[in-house]
């Protein structure tokens, strides 16, 4: 039969390489928000939807939107999907893995002549990296009518506002409120996602369930001192802001191998004016703070807070500290964790439930509705690089707990 998983998970595979070779640089994998190697990538994947039997849209964010409809009469609509943009020298299933898989059900169902109890639509979000903006769910949050104006006026780092990027785009910033979701006709969400950890390869598991998403805190900490010669100013009379950044970072990684689960990443930084035989003069840093509770997050990030400006006073460096983004953690909707599990054993493999320290689309997605996400165990657990591996059997069987999922959802809800 030419639609049995195994089939459908080589096309997902063969799809990931051509997705992979969609990017902005040659010798790496790279697709921002709002670039034309994204629209490129989109317009692809597009391609894939309509063969598949779906009406293909896409919004003023540049999410594209499948929808394959459900038996005559259905009101309802599971979303299904993922993301297409990506990190910087990315791994190739981070983001499209998930796309495809919905994509490749709904194709299973278009040959088998079948329409669901329910109509589904396929997200591919435009942006949940946040590379480009250093804000990440732009695509989401648009969905779930959460956009916030003032991104529009962030700007990358070819000082392109995001508003001027979305109308090169071909996007209509006017219009981003209006292409909010109607939630009245949610089922609910599910997106199945490399795991970008090693638990489910140490348990020999081809896929999990999520339980939960942790909270996560982007700031941009920004260290203003004075930039001078190298060669002649006394090491007592500096204001070196890298040397107070550098404080800083290190403090970071202890305060968070303090407390199990919580992690803190300094993933950028610049200095200016940049020069061997120039003092730093000021430094731009991002502080990434993640953990399942909410309280422990919002404590460690006090703490540092505190200490930043602490180490700027003893060392006459000023200090400032943004804000860029934070989400709260997110526990998926037991209902449909329970309907993912009964997929799981149907297939054959026991249930095990994890929770994920990566943020998703999910996270944003559950304004609308009921959350869930069911991961694929990837290769040594690598992610956000391109070594990120999955094998073609696990998608076979994250093809068939989706499809399942799919069937158990049509026989517990529906119309
Ligand atoms: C997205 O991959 C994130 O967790 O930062
Ligand atoms: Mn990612
Ligand atoms: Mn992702």
């Amino acid at each position: 039969m030419a639609y049995d998983a195994m089939t459908l998970a080589d096309v997902v595979m063969e799809r990931a390489e051509i997705l992979g070779a969609i990017s902005e640089e040659p010798q790496l994998l790279v697709r921002r928000f709002a670039t034309p190697t994204l629209r490129q990538a989109m317009d692809t994947v597009a391609g894939w939807m309509s063969d598949a039997g779906m009406n293909v849209r896409r919004d003023n964010i540049g999410n594209l939107i499948g929808r394959y409809e459900g038996v005559l009469g259905a009101t309802k609509t599971l979303l299904l999907g993922s993301h297409l943009d990506t990190v910087r020298d990315a791994g190739k299933y981070d983001g499209p893995l998930g796309v495809l898989v919905a994509v490749a059900c709904v194709e299973r169902l278009q040959q088998a002549g079948r329409r669901l109890p329910y109509a589904i639509e396929v997200a591919a979000f435009a942006d949940e990296e946040g590379l480009r903006y250093h804000t990440a769910y732009l695509g989401s949050n648009v969905v779930a009518g959460r956009f916030d104006p003032a991104y529009l006026t962030l700007v990358d780092d070819d000082g392109i506002t995001l508003i001027e990027a979305l109308r090169s785009y071909g996007g209509d910033p006017s219009a981003l409120a209006a292409d909010a979701r109607d939630s009245a006709d949610l089922l609910g969400y599910c997106e199945v996602h490399i795991e970008q950890g090693p638990v489910l390869e140490a348990l020999d598991l081809p896929v999990g369930i999520v339980s939960g998403i942790a909270g996560q805190s982007r700031f941009t900490v920004t260290w203003r001192g004075m930039a001078g010669h190298a060669g002649t100013v006394p090491m007592r009379l500096r204001r070196d802001a890298l040397c107070a950044a550098a404080e800083f970072i290190t403090l970071v990684e202890q305060v968070a191998r303090e407390h199990a689960g919580l992690v803190a990443t300094v993933g950028q930084i610049a200095v200016q004016p940049g020069a061997s035989n120039v003092i730093p003069g000021q430094v731009t840093l991002s502080l990434d703070v993640r953990h399942l509770d909410d309280g422990l997050r919002e404590q460690t990030i006090g703490q540092l807070h505190a200490q930043a400006l602490s180490i700027g006073e003893r060392r006459q460096i000023d200090v400032t500290w943004g804000v860029v983004q934070e989400h709260g953690s997110l526990l998926c909707a037991r209902e449909l964790v329970a309907l993912l599990g009964r997929a799981v054993q149907a297939q054959g493999y026991p249930i095990h439930e994890l929770p994920s320290g990566a943020g998703h689309d999910a996270v944003v997605m559950a304004e609308l509705g009921p959350v869930a996400m069911l991961f694929v165990r990837c290769k040594d657990g690598v992610s956000h690089h391109p070594a990120e591996s999955v094998a073609v059997a696990d998608v076979a069987v994250a093809i068939d707990v989706l499809q399942e999922f799919l069937e158990l959802l049509g026989r517990a809800d529906g119309r």
